[in-house]
């Protein structure tokens, strides 16, 4: 059985659904992420396994334990929310050991602890600091060690790096990943940031609307999105409009502006009106015969790819080319572009709305 479990949570403020029918099992030491544009529902989600929101309807169920009404204290939850709040009138040290002071926790022990979790942060030697004399990032990192020292058994984190700087951001995601397996503390990390969502996760929930698009280790939900809305919020894709012609076993021929493509449909039902997506990295520069030619419309060098937008008649593609040695052709040059079918993907457009919106 599931560690956590949210059985048909809704949650409506007056008529405004903000969360709709959300089914969510969370495994024992799973990190899993839930990742949406803002206002999709990933804080309320939260705050609702928390306790400080009440779900409309639904139940929430942590180790085999309905929670749905406890209190926030008695659920042994450790939270970093996206305002985190530390004592001011404490020290970085005393901040961090304050939940293990509460809890009568030896001081050699109380000591050690803090310790560990401010060296896994990264700010060992500022224990004896105030958070006046911090920066907004090491702030944040006192926040993020003051929920680890605690050890939780399960550790919820609301945007719980948006205020570090996107190098120090990159190594906190690898570390605190690393400590998290370590310790094994089953984890829920609300984020916006795709690469946060993908680095750390053993699975993502992509929501929209209030509603959960997608769940899926990173690599499926990259590779094949199960709706149009998850296929262009995570990483960069192409997309043409088309039509399906036929269904055969394993794939599907779709119309796309007067060319017909071979599309692999991967079991869906797929009919009518679709998409096909093909990811940047999946196009390339073909010498010779070309699948479509066009024009290189915009050229941009970013240090390991070259970044390309080709005017075709299929519309403006995407195309990332790995910085292999010699720069590709220049903008203004004729180009022919290449894929393999393998590549594409087909999902039928967009009809469902999601939750959100008045009841
Ligand atoms: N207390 C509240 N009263 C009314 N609407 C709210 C309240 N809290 C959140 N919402 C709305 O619910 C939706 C989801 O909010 P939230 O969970 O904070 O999104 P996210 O964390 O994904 O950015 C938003 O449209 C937000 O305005
Ligand atoms: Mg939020």
């Amino acid at each position: 059985m599931a560690f956590l479990t949210l059985q048909g949570i809704s949650k409506r403020y007056g008529d405004f659904t903000a969360i709709e029918q959300l089914d969510l099992s969370v495994e024992r030491g799973e990190l899993l992420s839930l990742l949406g544009p803002s206002g999709c529902g990933k804080t309320t989600t939260l705050q609702m396994v928390a306790g400080f929101v009440t779900p409309t309807t639904g139940r929430i169920l942590l180790d085999g334990r309905d929670i749905t009404h406890e209190r926030p204290e008695k659920r042994g939850i450790g939270v970093v929310f996206q305002s985190y709040a530390l004592f001011p009138h404490m020290t970085v040290a005393g901040n961090v050991g304050f939940g293990l002071e509460m809890r009568k926790v030896k001081r050699k022990e109380r000591e050690a602890r803090v310790a560990e979790a401010l060296a896994l942060v990264r700010l060992n030697g500022l224990g004896h600091r105030y958070p006046k004399e911090l920066s907004g990032g090491q702030r944040q990192r006192v926040a993020i060690a003051r929920a680890i020292a605690m050890e939780p058994e399960l550790l919820l984190l609301d945007e719980p790096m948006s205020n570090l700087d996107a190098k120090l951001r990159e190594e906190m995601h690898i570390e605190l990943r690393g400590i998290q397996k370590r310790l094994g503390i089953t984890t829920i990390l609300v984020t916006h940031d795709q690469v946060e969502a993908m680095t750390m996760s053993d699975r993502i929930a992509v929501m929209h609307r209030g509603t959960i698009a997608q769940l899926s280790t990173p690599y499926d939900a990259y590779e094949r999105p199960a709706t149009p809305f998850a296929s262009t919020f995570l990483g960069r894709t192409n997309a043409f409009a088309g039509e399906v012609l036929r269904r055969n076993p394993r794939c599907a021929e779709v119309s796309v502006a007067g060319a017909t493509l071979h599309v692999p449909h991967e079991g869906r039902h797929v009919d009518g009106a679709v998409n096909v997506y093909i990811r940047p990295e999946k196009l390339h520069l073909a010498n010779g015969d070309a699948r479509v030619r066009g024009r290189i419309a915009t050229r941009v060098f970013v240090g390991n790819q070259w970044l390309l937008e080709v005017e075709t008649h299929l519309g403006k593609l995407r195309v990332a080319q790995p910085n292999h040695g010699a720069p590709p052709p220049e903008e203004g040059d004729e180009v022919g572009l290449d894929w393999t079918d393998d590549d594409l993907r087909v999902l039928t457009q967009d009809t469902a709305g999601g939750a959100h919106g008045h009841a």
